[in-house]
């Protein structure tokens, strides 16, 4: 029995590897999804055939199960960054209530007897306990932040980095003591100074890099499940959050490269959703403001658009319409490309994700490092919803927040036809001179509606 599970174990595993292979590129995804249920599904079945009791299991799958599904139906896309916040926690809680059980029933999980547990097991143990409260409360401020709970703000103080150094060193003492003593005094210091810390070293971080923090705690979480792995003996759990835990990282790496920001910077707090840059003084310069009438005609006019998508058009569920325009001009003759942001929206992939929902060509849509210089001969950019991924302030201002963050050059294209509801920031609260270049037409109105109109004055 013990070996088929391991095969079973083996083959779950590889599913998931498969799963993570096929999610890389939005052609494979699809197939990355049922390798992924597939691998699930052996892991659960495995599992159940392991243990002598279903009952408990069978109710923890219900309650759990039917709380996702509605959870998963109810929530917007723009909010799922908040929803991966939010289960990361309860993964982090997970595993300090395996650690806590393995802790005072030792012997049930076969790591040793009461006042016994062998080292190596608590060395696991009091690693998954201390990053599992880590995540868990890391989690819920992030959680918090995204929601708008919590300010955005970065929260500072002085000796801020100093603290959470010590309160580090700390972890480390109490983990050893634990490990030399066994007793419940360190169990549960341990406990409390990282879920203290956990708290520490979210607070500082501002909105703006949310999503890297997100992806940092999924590689938290995926970590302590590896640490809870080791306590149960069970190889597809170390595998699993081993998986979970280097690629979450190697996410969280992506995006600092995408935002040209080092992790360390990240962790260190900094650029807030709620941070202005340096006021800028535009004089008397107004921004041209233009109609779906007005954008029809240039576009019906032009050879070559390129459309260039960002949060606004998630919020707007704009997609459909924006490859309904797309569509309209093509037939017209007019040649058609989607340019996408590596941090465009609030996730990564966000905007292929809705792309492909939209059932845009995957030809069609290219990364930034491939198009941006075809701006250069673009007739129009059709900025819509997006901001300060298009904002030239990352590549002349030194003060600007968002310095060196690569942008996607639309400012090059004869004209750009920005679509957004006001003359507002985007998520790093600064100021986009863009708008009131010579060649910058705003279309003020929400980006369906905008979008929609433009196609009927197409038509
Ligand atoms: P933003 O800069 O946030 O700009 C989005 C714009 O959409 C806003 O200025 C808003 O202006 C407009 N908007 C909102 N709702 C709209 C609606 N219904 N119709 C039309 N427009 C609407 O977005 P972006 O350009 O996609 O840039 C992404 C930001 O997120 C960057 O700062 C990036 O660093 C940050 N970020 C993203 C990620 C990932 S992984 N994607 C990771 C880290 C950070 P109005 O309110 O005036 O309409």
């Amino acid at each position: 029995m013990e070996t088929l599970s391991t095969l079973a174990y083996l083959v779950s595993s590889i599913c998931f590897i498969l799963a993570l292979r096929g999610l890389s590129g939005p052609d494979t995804a699809q197939r990355g999804v049922t390798y992924g249920i597939a691998g699930m599904a052996i892991a659960i079945i495995t599992t159940l055939f392991m243990v002598e009791s279903w009952g408990l299991i069978i109710l923890g799958v219900l309650i759990g199960g039917t709380i996702g599904t509605v959870i998963a139906k109810k929530i917007e896309m723009t909010a799922l960054p908040q929803l991966v916040a939010a289960f990361h926690s309860l993964v982090g809680l997970a595993a300090v209530f395996v650690a806590a059980s393995a802790f005072y029933n030792p012997e049930a999980f076969s790591i040793g007897f009461e006042n016994d547990i062998h080292t190596s097991s608590l060395v696991e143990l009091s690693l998954g306990l201390a990053i599992g409260a880590i995540t868990f409360t890391g989690s819920i401020i992030a959680f918090g932040k995204l929601q708008g709970i919590v300010s955005g703000k970065p929260v500072t103080y002085p000796s801020q980095h100093a603290i959470n150094a010590g309160l580090g060193g700390v972890i480390i003492f109490l983990i050893v003591m634990l490990c030399a003593t066994q007793s419940p005094f360190f169990f549960w210091a341990l406990v409390l100074f990282s879920l203290l810390i956990g708290v520490l070293i979210i607070i500082p971080i501002g909105g703006a890099d949310m999503p890297v923090i997100v992806s940092m705690l999924n590689s938290y979480s995926g970590w302590a499940a590896a640490g809870i792995g080791f306590t149960l003996q069970n190889n597809l759990l170390i595998i699993t959050g081993a998986l979970v835990g280097s690629s979450g990282a190697i996410l969280s790496y992506i995006m600092c490269k995408a935002m040209n920001r080092s992790f360390i910077s990240v962790i260190l707090g900094g650029l807030g959703g709620e941070t202005a840059g340096a006021a800028h003084d535009y004089g008397d310069r107004q921004a041209k403001i233009g109609s779906a009438e007005d954008a029809a005609f240039i576009m019906k006019n032009a050879s070559k658009v390129i459309i260039v998508p960002g949060y606004g058009m998630a919020v707007a569920q704009a997609q459909h319409v924006v490859k309904e325009l797309a569509d309209t001009l093509k037939k017209e003759g007019v040649e058609v490309s989607y340019a996408i942001h590596p941090v465009a929206g609030r996730m990564p992939g966000h905007m292929n994700v809705l792309l492909a929902e939209a059932n845009v060509p995957y030809d069609d849509v290219h990364e930034l490092e491939d198009i941006n210089r075809d701006f250069a001969q673009a007739d129009v950019a059709y900025v819509i919803g997006a901001n300060d991924i298009t904002n030239p302030a990352a590549k002349n201002d030194t003060t600007s927040p968002i310095y060196g963050m690569p942008i996607l050059d639309v400012e090059r294209a004869k004209t750009v036809l920005f679509v957004k509801r006001s003359m507002g920031s985007g998520y790093a609260g600064i100021e986009n001179p863009l708008f009131y270049a010579d060649n910058t037409y705003m279309l003020l109105d929400d980006a369906k509606k905008m979008t929609e109109n433009i196609v009927k004055a197409l038509d």
